[in-house]
């Protein structure tokens, strides 16, 4: 199964989150994981995926505007696909689950499946999805919770679809 994540990226530092999400999809068999910044989208693999995880940077507390921009401009089928999010920003207190809400907000709106693994699913815990921070610690330290929301995510996948 074709399990995709798109995500917005400046500096480098949701791009390595997005690479644990897709870690993390990957320890399930039968997944083939792929990860696309927003300007080189595989748009046949996407078409074909059974789902997508979505992360953005966070800029002044909300959602990064290129990511937003991608959102509501992309003619791609998102439809009816299993979706989550995650985010990244300096700081814990910086605004990221304001940004798991954003994205959240805008894939209900298009459809999509909207999934966490919340509470329910064991540790560690995806609320909202997952986050991670840059300046109060590092991406790699967040390594754990963002894995987890792709395999989590890929479990789902692969019962539902
Ligand atoms: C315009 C702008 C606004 C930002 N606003 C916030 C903010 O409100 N809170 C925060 O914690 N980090 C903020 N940041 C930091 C970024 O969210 C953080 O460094 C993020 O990981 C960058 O992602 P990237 O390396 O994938 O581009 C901001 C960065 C920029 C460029």
């Amino acid at each position: 199964m074709k399990l995709a994540v798109i995500y917005h990226s400046e500096t480098g530092n949701t791009k390595k989150a997005a690479e644990f999400v897709q870690a993390g999809m990957a320890k399930v068999e039968g997944v083939e994981a792929k990860a696309f910044p927003i300007d080189a989208v595989d748009e046949a693999f996407v078409a074909e995926a059974k789902g997508i995880i979505f992360g953005a940077p966070t800029y002044y507390a909300v959602i990064s505007w290129q990511m937003l921009k991608f959102m509501q401009t992309a003619k791609l089928p998102f439809a009816d696909k299993l979706a989550a999010a995650f985010s990244t920003a300096n700081f814990e207190q910086g605004g990221s689950e304001i940004v798991l809400e954003n994205l959240n907000d805008v894939l209900l709106a298009k459809g999509m499946l909207v999934f966490s693994g919340g509470t329910s699913h064991g540790m560690p815990m995806t609320h909202l999805g997952a986050n991670a921070f840059v300046r109060d610690t590092t991406i790699e330290a967040r390594q754990p919770v963002l894995e987890a929301l792709g395999e989590k995510f890929a479990k789902k996948a692969m019962e539902l679809f």
